[in-house]
């Protein structure tokens, strides 16, 4: 048997070819991985931050994250299946994240980058790197997308967006895919130049129609659905803004007062102990803070997909979804893409080693 390994390289580009932008399938490997998450077939300890201060200091200065994990589905394989969730995963992968706010203005850069690695499940050993960037923002447009499903009013007809960059953009496509009844995306940016190139370039592809609102309140204040995605560093969202019926997801951390999550009737999150962990959402800083009881977190939304826990049940009621963010959630994007870029014969066949033994040979003074 040949002695060495090689691995599959995927670009960006890669992965655009390999359906990386397909909200679509995003949406199916998200579902996969909160069903997964909620059958508790999964292992993902709590991520690594690396942080220049306090967590305030994300959204300012920057992080570097970590994020491993494995994520099961052999014995649920069938109902997998059913639910149309692709298939299982069976493997573990890690996501590399730095970001830096200040690329966009500084360098013409993005404020995050990734790169994502696979492992084989029999070795253990890299069988796929990646870029992890394009993962990274569909599966978290595509896993606010999967609680709209599962908390939105289905009739929702207006979405109000905050943050119209690269989160903005998926969050759109995840909503929208989710709540085909969306009409109107009212979207405000605090640099309104992005919100307009935003409103000109989305409309097409979401099929809605999209109107740049003059303020965050105009923006949210008639919403059935809200969208969160900013780097806002101070509160802005009060409670009187939300509508009866409202469904928020906050994928970012400081928008919202924590006392406006008092109007809540439901809040989810998307791994309670993951959030507690990172210490930066707002539905952690509203229980650190005594601004609501703990017991007022109502669970994870994999519960809720698993029917462990009831989700909307009423017209009436406002609810929350408060992500962090999940390794499992990239694994199951990545590894979705990782099979379709085999299939199709796209990527680069990186040699790892020709002889793992080679270089013990080697060591010198
Ligand atoms: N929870 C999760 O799973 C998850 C995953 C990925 C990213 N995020 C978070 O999503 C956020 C957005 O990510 P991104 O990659 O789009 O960032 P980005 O830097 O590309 O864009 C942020 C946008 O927010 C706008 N903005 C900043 N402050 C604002 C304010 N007060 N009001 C209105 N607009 C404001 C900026 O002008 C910019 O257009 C980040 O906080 C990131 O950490 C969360």
């Amino acid at each position: 048997m040949s002695k060495k390994w090689e691995f599959l390289y995927l670009s960006q580009e890669d992965c655009i070819k390999a359906g990386g932008t397909d909200m679509s399938g995003a949406m199916k490997a998200a579902e996969r991985s909160f069903f997964l998450h909620g059958k508790g077939d999964f292992i993902q300890p709590g991520k690594p931050v690396i942080r220049w201060g306090g967590p305030e200091t994300e959204e300012t200065i920057g992080r570097i994250m970590s994020m491993p994990s494995w994520l099961g589905g052999e014995q649920y394989s069938e109902e997998l299946e059913k639910r149309g969730l692709i298939g299982i995963v069976n493997t573990a992968g890690i996501k590399f994240i730095p970001a830096r706010p200040s690329n966009p203005q500084k360098y013409g850069r993005p404020r995050s980058s990734a790169l994502f690695i696979i492992v084989d499940p029999d070795t253990l050993i890299p069988a796929c790197v990646m870029d992890g960037a394009i993962v990274s923002a569909m599966r978290t447009g595509a896993a606010a997308g999967v609680a709209a499903k599962y908390l939105a009013n289905p009739d929702s007809k207006i979405f109000g967006l905050v943050g119209a960059s690269v989160q903005g953009r998926a969050q759109l496509m995840g909503m929208k895919k989710a709540i085909p009844s969306l009409e109107i995306c009212k979207v405000y940016d605090i640099n309104k130049k992005t919100a307009v190139k935003f409103a000109k370039e989305m409309r097409d592809c979401s099929q809605m129609e999209i109107e740049v609102a003059k303020s965050a309140e105009i923006a949210l204040g008639e919403a059935d659905v809200i969208s969160t995605a900013t780097i806002a560093s101070t509160p802005y969202i009060k409670a009187e803004w939300y509508k009866e019926g409202v469904f928020h997801a906050e994928s970012s951390f400081w928008d919202t007062y924590t006392d406006a999550l008092r109007v809540m009737d439901l809040i989810f999150v998307d791994d309670w102990f993951q959030v507690k962990h990172h210490g930066v959402d707002v539905s952690w800083r509203a229980v650190r803070d005594g601004v609501i009881e703990e017991s007022r977190i109502t669970g994870n939304l994999g519960e809720v997909v698993v029917g462990i826990k009831k989700g909307r049940t009423d017209k009436k009621q406002r609810i929350l979804f408060n992500p962090i963010g999940l390794a499992i959630h990239d694994l199951s994007e990545a590894h979705r893409v990782y099979e379709n870029a085999k299939q199709m014969g796209i990527g680069k066949k990186i040699k790892l080693y020709r002889d793992p033994n080679a270089w013990l040979k080697k060591i010198h003074f």
